[in-house]
């Protein structure tokens, strides 16, 4: 995961991102590179997973901010608030990307990075790929992006306008 993350996280140094969201925290891996690439992290997730204390083993422990939620209920929006990331990652359920893309991509501000992991997982409970294609063709005025190393799931991004 480390080495396919690193495209993203030099797109996200390309912009001067400091602050990012991520839909889908399970122990908090992702978010620790986010918050080691510079970034303040806002991380949702269902359950209560986040390993705090690896975060603060890595330094980074007061760079993360876990909200326990479900991303797709408008309880977490409110919870979460109004603010504008410079990066969305969205790895949450895998069956409704989509949904969190429809709800979240507007905390992102103009100019800043939507991303979505797990692009390349074809399986009964993903249905990242078809989304990941589905983007493509409707949003022909975007510059999508993606790394794909073997044994990778893939990672996609765009450029908001
Ligand atoms: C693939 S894991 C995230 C992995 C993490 N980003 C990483 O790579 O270190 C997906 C996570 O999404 C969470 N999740 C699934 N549906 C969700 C929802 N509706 N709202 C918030 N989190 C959700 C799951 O509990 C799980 O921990």
């Amino acid at each position: 995961m480390g080495v396919e993350f690193d495209g993203l996280m030099r797109a996200a140094a390309g912009i001067g991102a400091r602050s990012a969201l991520e839909i889908g925290t399970r122990a908090g891996g992702t978010a620790i590179l986010m918050a080691l690439s510079d970034m303040d992290v806002t991380t949702i997730d269902l359950v209560s997973g986040y390993r705090d204390e690896l975060a603060c083993q890595w330094g980074v422990g007061d760079r993360i901010r876990f909200v326990q939620g479900d991303s797709l209920s408008a309880a977490t929006i409110k919870q979460v608030g109004q603010a504008s990331y410079d990066l969305l990652f969205i790895d949450g359920n895998h069956l409704a990307a989509d949904r969190d893309m429809d709800l979240w991509e507007h905390a992102v501000r103009p100019g800043g990075i939507v991303a979505l992991h797990d692009i390349h997982y074809n399986a009964p409970d993903s249905a990242v790929p078809a989304f990941w294609r589905h983007l493509q063709q409707r949003r022909p005025d975007v510059e999508f992006h993606e790394e794909h190393i073997e044994g990778g799931y893939g990672i996609g991004w765009f450029i908001k306008r």
